[in-house]
């Protein structure tokens, strides 16, 4: 059985896969629109979303399947009263063939995968992966440039929490020249497991900098984000950042006439309303793009071929007294979760949470 939880377990040829077939459905929407009759996708959204549970929702209802599942944890499940996200998930997988899980908490759709009977995606967890949107983005690229490698990709906003961007470099990292353009204020740049862990790991060619001006002329793609309101510990700070970037008309004058504007939506103020009257403007279609690629998905992971592959196995270590420090990571609140790392620098003693991926110095 495959889960989709980060984008790494996905192979460049099954991402090719995926997006052909995706292309396919776009062409002949009526040979698919009874191939999942009979089955059922469970969306458990324990956090806020719009465009991409109801995409997950369309995609099952356009393959003929049937969908049943929660938007707000709060008030409609059980979590609200201490359940774990085992427990949640064992139980679901009776009902459902199939389920897309959204969680606050870094690692959770990971330990779902970890307990679930069928196939887990991951829909986002916390500012940590979002790889569905990945494939959106990638599928995106691939209709617009007809390929996806040498590119000049500028991201700009919030690199620290924005999980998309995180998930996107991990996926662009194994095409070629790829060049990246770091875009942000110097309080929300990429985390460390994503900058080292991927960017230099993978000696793809990036620069940082604080001016999208400046950059403007020399990009293929610019991804806008938001600025992510709640992953901030202090109000205060968000309202300091906010407005750090917004693109306007004005600004894209500098572009290239085939720039290519992306965002994964929900856009808050970072693009001007003005911007979408252009035909660089790219993410309406971006979201569109999703509802496919996600039918692309879904049938992949429940046909045959795909249940035969093996998941990737990695050797974990729970060294004594070891414990996570993310606030945010699922090791704090699932119970008797073994807390587990990976060493990733023995001469400096830093290990990665298996579920969170954040650097823990041995002390
Ligand atoms: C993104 C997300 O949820 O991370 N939205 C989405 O899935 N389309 C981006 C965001 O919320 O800013």
């Amino acid at each position: 059985m495959r889960n989709l939880i980060d984008i790494f377990d996905l192979s460049v040829d099954e991402i090719d896969a995926l997006m052909a077939l995706a292309d396919d459905i776009i062409k002949n929407p009526r040979d698919y629109c009874d191939r999942l009759r009979g089955k059922k996708l469970a969306t458990l959204f324990f956090e806020p979303s719009t465009r991409t549970r109801l995409s997950f929702e369309a995609a099952m209802y356009e393959l003929g399947g049937n969908v049943l599942g929660f938007s707000e944890a709060g008030n409609s499940s059980s979590a609200v009263k201490g359940e774990s996200i085992s427990d949640t998930v064992k139980v679901i997988s009776a009902y459902a063939d199939i389920i897309a899980m959204r969680h606050p908490r870094e690692g959770a759709p990971l330990v779902a995968a970890m307990k679930s009977d069928v196939p887990i995606i991951n829909a986002g967890d916390g500012g940590h992966h979002h790889p569905t949107q990945t494939l959106t983005d990638l599928f995106t690229i691939k209709r617009k440039k007809g390929r996806l490698d040498s590119l000049t990709i500028g991201l700009c906003g919030d690199l620290k929490f924005g999980r998309t961007v995180h998930s996107l470099i991990s996926a662009l990292s194994r095409y070629r020249n790829i060049t990246l353009i770091l875009i942000s204020p110097d309080e929300l740049r990429l985390p460390g497991y994503i900058k080292k862990g991927v960017i230099v790991e993978n000696a793809m060619k990036y620069s940082e900098t604080t001016d999208l001006d400046l950059v403007m002329p020399v990009l293929d793609i610019l991804y806008m984000t938001r600025i992510q309101q709640e992953r901030f510990a202090n109000r205060s700070d968000y309202v300091r950042l906010k407005d750090s970037y917004i693109l306007t008309e004005e600004r894209l004058k500098s572009a290239k006439p085939d720039l290519t504007v992306m965002h994964p939506l929900p856009r808050v103020n970072e693009i001007s309303v003005a911007v979408d009257r252009d035909p660089r403007a790219c993410y309406f279609e971006q979201a569109r793009n999703g509802k496919y690629i996600r039918m692309a998905l879904i049938l992949s992971l429940l046909s045959e071929q795909w249940l035969s592959c093996p998941d990737k196995k990695q050797p974990f270590i729970s060294p004594v007294g070891m414990k996570c420090e993310n606030p945010s990571c699922i090791s704090q609140t699932e119970q008797e979760l073994p807390q587990e790392f990976r060493l990733v620098d023995r001469e400096k003693g830093i290990y990665r949470c298996r579920y969170c991926d954040t650097d823990i110095l041995d002390k």
